[in-house]
């Protein structure tokens, strides 16, 4: 199956911070890759903007480098890279002072849409806003797109949405969390709404709970000044797993439109109650020994702070108060340095109400697992009978779909979260990104679980790299008679 490509509207993107990580790793390549896809309209142009002096050369060398490295190499078409990388320039800005506005005014082109990616530290959000507008770059259509940490707790992210307010409203602002922007994702609602198989069995008569695992192997090296302040919970929990829950949680919005879905999200997040501290367990990677072979820091070496008690792991029991949801747990862990890279959510459904096949026989639940990475794609596990002359036996298997399978032989091109949520901004469809008002309703709901531990003086446990996370993550569910799935790559 050939993916269709329908190319956007002609475009100014500038991305502040057009020299960092984000946009090195993550936005060039995922631009290029739309660009090879053919949706990118030939007048569509990239302007960088950052501290650092150079000129446009300089630029579309680092850019280059870029691509090189980060772009696979079967999509690294050297004339397509040429000609991609003529779209990109580069102004010298000062965000905090008045040095290079004039010239950015003097690139924008008029009847294209105009999108400014922060890709910057919130703390200069303001700077940018203020001055995107007092030197008249930023009119009524334009766009901004910015990225996480949306603050770390309920004020600031309410300072935050305040700046940008003075500015922008609220249809202009695109706040970016990518897991929103994953294929997976984004079918969990296809599949939902699209189907009459799921949705009746979708609450809490049918399903005894759900489980969503985002487990990491990498650990949290090169980020640690940032990682030791934030810790798993608004690391992860607060967006992406929340965002994970939501969409499964939701009730079905009346149509596909950005704010009829965001609406039954921000009720899910509202509807969620608080977390005592007997269901929350978190954990800290230890060191690892050599053993024969590398020796690895501990997590406390990493983030350079032998006295943290910032979680890299955390499990947690989430409970959501609506009568579709009454007395169905949601159980989410996330962690680094974990036994496989696994982002996973499984519905596990209830058991037959009666076992026509005797005890021995008995029935284990069907679950509908939804692989985010690696393989996206779901498997609902169905009981049968073992095939074979030895009676009326039940053994689970699954009805598997890979969607890289089921698309095409050699799979369909599956774009990254970035490339698409890039696309959607330019399109002006906002569906895919958080709004204000559901951000802060997410911190509402983490705020008292991170100041419960802190008044508390919790101290994470220990776990060791390679493994499924602390052992008291185990007794999370064990005490209410289940168990987590296994974590495999
Ligand atoms: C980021 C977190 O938002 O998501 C990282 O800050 C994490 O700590 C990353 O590693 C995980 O994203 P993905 O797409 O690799 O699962």
């Amino acid at each position: 199956m050939v993916a269709r490509v329908i190319p956007v509207d002609p475009f100014d993107l500038v991305i502040f911070g057009g020299t960092g990580d984000l946009a090195k790793r993550k936005i060039l390549p995922g631009l290029y890759r739309r660009f090879l896809a053919g949706q990118m309209p030939p007048e569509a142009r990239i302007i960088a903007a950052a501290r650092s002096e150079m000129d446009d050369a300089g630029y579309r060398a680092l850019a280059g480098a870029s691509l090189a490295e980060f772009v696979s190499k079967s999509k690294q078409d050297e004339k397509a890279i040429g000609e991609f990388l003529e779209r990109l320039h580069y102004v010298t800005i000062d965000a905090t002072g008045e040095g290079g506005w004039k010239a950015l005014k003097g690139l924008m082109r008029k009847g294209v849409v105009r999108a400014f990616y922060f890709s910057v530290a919130p703390s200069l959000f303001g700077d940018l806003a203020e001055r995107l507008h007092s030197h008249g770059i930023a009119d009524g259509e334009s766009r901004i797109v910015v990225e996480k940490p949306f603050g770390r707790d309920l004020a600031s992210a309410r300072a935050l949405n305040a700046v940008l307010a003075e500015h922008f409203n609220e249809e202009q602002i695109y706040r970016i969390d990518h897991y929103l922007g994953k294929e997976t994702v984004q079918n969990l609602m296809a599949v939902r709404f699209a189907n009459v198989l799921f949705e009746p069995l979708w609450n809490a008569q049918y399903v005894d709970h759900v489980q969503i695992t985002v487990a990491e192997t990498v650990g949290v090296g090169g980020r640690g000044a940032y990682y030791d302040k934030s810790g798993a919970m608004r690391d992860m929990i607060q967006n992406h797993l929340m965002q994970l829950l939501c969409l499964i949680a939701m009730e079905p919005p009346y149509h596909f439109e950005p704010n009829a879905v965001r609406d039954e999200k921000l009720k899910v997040i509202r509807a969620l109650e608080p977390v005592p501290a007997e269901d929350i367990v978190r954990g800290q990677y230890r060191a690892k020994p050599a053993n024969g072979g590398a020796a690895e820091p501990s997590y406390a070496e990493d983030v350079d702070n032998p006295q943290s008690r910032t979680e890299s792991y955390i499990a947690l029991k989430a409970r959501v108060a609506n009568w579709r949801w009454q007395g169905t747990p949601f159980y989410l862990r996330t962690g680094k340095k974990l036994r496989a890279r696994t982002s996973e959510i499984a519905i596990v459904f209830k058991e037959a109400p009666h076992s026509i096949f005797g005890e021995e026989e008995s029935w284990r639940a069907n679950i509908l697992a939804i692989r985010l990475q690696p393989n996206e794609g779901m498997n609902l596990s169905v009981m049968i009978k073992e095939p074979g002359p030895g009676g009326m036996r039940l053994t689970d298997v699954p009805l598997d779909m890979s969607f890289a399978d089921a698309l095409g032989e050699d799979g369909m091109d599956i774009p990254d979260a970035y490339e698409r949520l890039i696309m959607d901004v330019i399109r002006g469809n906002q569906t895919l990104f958080m709004r204000g008002d559901e951000v802060e309703a997410a911190w509402a709901w983490t705020d008292p679980i991170i100041e419960g531990w802190e008044s508390r003086g919790d101290r994470p446990k220990g776990y060791d790299p390679g493994s499924s996370g602390p052992e008291d993550a185990l007794m999370l569910l064990h005490r209410d008679g289940r168990r987590w799935r296994e974590i495999r790559g």
